[in-house]
């Protein structure tokens, strides 16, 4: 392809947010430059043509939760692999945890993890800040060093730990709400979770599997939003998972305490029920609820209670996850199939539009993480971060064909009717009819 041909890109008969009748959009140098039915007649020769046969068009979704797994575990996700598995599912930024080995809890490895995601090229891959040096909860990273480096790092989180120690939440939100970035919680109070492998409830009890109580996610929850309040900082609750953590997030908001919550595909969809099979790939922090804990979140997300959905997708290796229940690793995939849960749970039941969907998925997520050309109106002048989904194009999920390198999904064999069939990062179409096609290190 000339640089001429690479530069300009036609999607031919998309439905923006799945309103209105199909239109051509022109984008010119990584920006949409014409909306509209006759977009084509101002299309140069030897422009990137594709045709959408009147799909959804949504701007790219932003993933806030994401385990890439480099450095130190890329024989279950590389920043490639990951990112391939991003693009595919529709997403055009995603945010890195921290929790590699060693952790992402210092300039040189947070501007190493981005310059990678550069060099792949797929998506923006933003790298998540340590919190806490090792994710220890002990002493306060330089946060200011990685947001003011290459990587502009602009969320901070010690995910899969949570900050327990109040005193070091509280100078984290302190210096946070300083340095205008935001700190993102895995809400999980450690003297309440000992061993702790499945949801405190009946189902565990009968399982004879030691539970995690609500209350260790609640209690941090109350406390973070408290803290937040004092410092007059931001904060970000990772993962939601209880009617509870529902409850105290209306209140937190209602008080004008400024608190944002995202909640998994996983936790809105399955409940602890599955656990009957003691299945290790069921096996997640935090853990699978009870329905209507899944019920409660589905409601707050459509409300807005909740601001967003982040995966958590977290590969493990098939020892890692084909074990005991109680000596797997906990964390699932999630970037492939979050769209077609988000479509099937609350698009196909009526009680979200696509363009809630751009909230939930795109804007939202940006905004929360102050991203400017991410989660934009599909509008002319705006940078074409883009997704293409099939609403009517019923799929299968077979772990072993997804992009990740590792296949620990619980949707094995499950049926979705939506799909992710194009996505358009940065004005280049990487994934086309469903496969990776572009991309620095594929082009
Ligand atoms: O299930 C989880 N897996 N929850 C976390 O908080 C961490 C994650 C991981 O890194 O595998
Ligand atoms: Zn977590």
């Amino acid at each position: 392809m000339s640089d001429q041909t690479s530069r300009t890109l036609l999607l031919r008969s998309v439905r923006p947010y799945g309103e209105g009748d199909p239109v051509d959009v022109l984008v010119v140098d990584g920006i949409i430059t014409e909306i509209g039915a006759d977009a084509v007649t101002r299309a140069p020769d030897g422009t990137d043509t594709h045709d959408c046969d009147g799909d959804v068009l949504l701007p790219g979704f932003v993933d806030l939760h994401t385990h890439l797994r480099e450095p130190g575990r890329e024989d279950t996700e590389t920043i490639a692999s990951g990112s391939a598995a991003a693009a595919r599912g529709g997403y055009t930024a995603v945010f890195a945890m921290a929790n590699t080995s060693p952790p992402q809890d210092n300039q040189t490895v947070t501007d190493a993890v981005w310059r990678i995601g550069r060099e792949v090229g797929l998506c923006d891959v933003h790298p998540v800040g340590a919190v806490t040096v090792g994710l220890a909860g002990e002493q306060l990273t330089e946060m200011g060093q990685m947001s003011s480096g290459e990587a502009q790092v602009t969320v901070f989180s010690d995910d899969g730990h949570c900050v327990h120690d109040p005193m070091i939440m509280r100078r984290a939100l302190e210096y946070s709400a300083g340095l205008g970035v935001l700190v993102a919680q895995h809400a999980e109070e450690p003297r309440l979770t000992p061993g702790a492998v499945a949801h405190e409830g009946p189902t565990a009890a009968r399982l004879g599997l030691t539970g995690w109580p609500r209350s260790a996610e609640e209690s941090i929850v109350a406390r973070d939003a408290i803290l937040a309040r004092d410092a007059g900082a931001r904060v970000h609750i990772c993962h939601a998972s209880t009617t509870g953590t529902v409850e105290l997030l209306r209140w937190a908001k209602a008080q004008g305490i400024r608190i944002t919550a995202e909640v998994t595909p996983h936790h809105l969809l399955l409940d602890d029920s599955v656990l009957e099979s003691y299945d290790g790939v069921y096996r997640v922090n935090p853990p699978l609820r009870e329905s209507h804990d899944a019920r409660a979140l589905r409601d707050a997300l459509v409300s807005g209670v909740i601001d967003c959905v982040a995966t958590d997708h977290a590969p493990h290796a098939e020892q890692e996850k084909c074990c005991e229940f109680a000596a797997a690793r906990p964390g699932m995939l999630g970037l492939e199939t979050a769209l077609p849960i988000v479509a099937a749970l609350l698009v196909e039941s009526g009680e979200m539009t696509w363009r809630d969907v751009a909230r939930v998925m795109s804007s939202r997520p940006a905004e929360i993480a102050g991203l400017p050309d991410q989660g934009r109106p599909i509008e002319v002048g705006e940078p074409a971060n883009l997704v293409v989904v099939d609403p009517d194009s019923p799929w299968t999920v077979v772990g072993e064909e997804l992009a990740s390198l590792s296949a620990n999904t619980p949707y094995e064999g499950m049926e979705f009717t939506a799909r992710v069939v194009g996505t358009v990062h940065r004005g280049r179409m990487v994934v086309r009819d469903g496969e990776i096609v572009g991309g620095g290190k594929n082009a």
